[in-house]
């Protein structure tokens, strides 16, 4: 029995060993940020931004030429949290005593009060105390700015997600976000975000606060042969082999995404105890992956009300792409190349398509596998 631990991981943010690649884009965000350029970085979900973010931050750290850390705006419901989340997140990264905060906490303040107390476990927290969100989230962000000039030290801020301030109270938290935040000189922001439309809009529009104010990187797929050698390293590494033409197949799947890659692989892993072969990464596939994430696909595909969007979905199963050809409407019933574009562009706005394509791989095959021949 293999007791080593399984080395591929997904679901969690990934650093260290288990990341791969991405050493050319690492370099060019701690350029920038570490020059004080503030960058927004794009990609659809699951390219790996958050690690990316992680990984680039913790070499930051390691270096000690800054200060950086993540604030995940998924993860915050309204404008009191952000404002504790950042107040908290820049004194655990900045403060190792409560006497050397509590004596500089006067200056750091303007509009609310704080309270500073160790909690059970020993770690140190501020808590604040206020009437006004808008007074809170002030303070909040301009504390990291006035800590980084108190220590003289660049911080660097991520708000990853940040499309989610929209959930806040739209345009007038973007105002106060990018009225404060450009004053500032001593902390670089960075801004990921998922969602290319929300995300152009909000940088690219002459009519936003946050137009032009960062520099746009666009995250891109990882190479084939970067990925490959990290899947052949990683089941070496744990005395396992994985065949040229398995390893091939899950770079075919993935086309370049890690997480598919990482999610396959560690099904896989699980499954042989020597050999990984082709046999093995669909038994993973058909048996593992796809079976657990029936619940969440059948709930996505019963939300699909039109017909017509369903028989197109099948249709981009079965051929990948679709097309407005007649022999691919009279083949999948889709009535004319007009319907095609309205449903098309249906399945675009809710995500599920991108490029006339099935966008998420494992629902592209969900659908082959679960849904061809029933009742079409
Ligand atoms: N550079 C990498 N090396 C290895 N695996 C990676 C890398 N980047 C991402 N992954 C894999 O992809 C998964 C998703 O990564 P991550 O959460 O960083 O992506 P994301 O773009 O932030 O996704 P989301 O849109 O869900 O926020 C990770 O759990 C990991 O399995
Ligand atoms: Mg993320």
């Amino acid at each position: 029995m293999n007791n080593m631990k399984n080395p591929f991981v997904y679901g969690s943010i990934v650093t260290k060993e288990h990341f791969v690649g991405r050493e050319k884009e690492i370099k060019e965000l701690t350029a920038s940020l570490l020059g004080g350029q503030h960058v927004i970085l794009y990609s659809p979900r699951k390219f790996g931004k958050s690690s990316l973010v992680e990984e680039t931050f913790r070499r930051i750290n390691n270096s000690r030429k800054a200060i950086a850390f993540r604030i995940s705006l998924q993860r915050v419901e309204t404008g009191e949290a952000l404002a504790s989340m950042l107040i908290d997140e820049t004194v655990k990264r900045t403060y190792s005593s409560v006497e050397k905060l509590s004596k500089e906490l006067k200056g750091l303040f303007k509009k609310i009060n704080v309270r500073v107390f160790v909690d059970k476990e020993g770690k140190m927290g501020i808590e604040p105390v206020f009437k006004e969100t808008k007074d809170a989230l002030e303070d909040a962000l301009n504390f990291p700015e006035r800590v980084a000039k108190k220590k003289n030290k660049r911080i660097i801020v991520c708000f990853d997600e940040f499309q989610e301030i929209e959930k806040f109270n739209g345009l007038r938290i973007e105002k106060l976000f990018r009225a404060i935040i450009e004053a500032h000189k001593n902390v670089s922001y960075m801004f990921t975000g998922s969602e290319k439309h929300t995300i152009s809009l909000m940088f690219e529009s002459k009519s936003r606060p946050f137009y032009r104010f960062a520099r746009f990187l666009e995250l891109k797929t990882i190479p084939d042969d970067c990925l490959r050698n990290f899947i052949i390293k990683k089941f070496n590494a744990t005395n396992k082999d994985i065949t040229d033409k398995a390893a091939e197949m899950v770079i075919k799947f993935s086309e370049g995404i890690p997480f598919y890659v990482q999610c396959i692989c560690h099904e896989a892993w699980y499954l042989s105890e020597k050999k990984i072969t082709k046999e093995i990464i669909k038994q993973a596939l058909d048996e593992k992956i796809l079976p657990s994430l029936t619940p969440g696909f059948e709930l996505i595909w019963n939300r699909i009300r039109s017909e017509l969007q369903r028989r197109l979905l099948l249709a981009m199963a079965v051929e990948d792409k679709a097309d407005y050809s007649m022999s691919f409407i009279e083949k999948y019933k889709l009535k004319s190349s007009g319907q095609v574009k309205k449903s098309l562009e249906a399945l675009e706005k809710s995500g599920l398509v991108y490029n006339k394509r099935i966008d998420d791989f494992f629902f592209r095959k969900w659908i082959k596998k679960y849904r061809t021949y029933h009742g079409y």
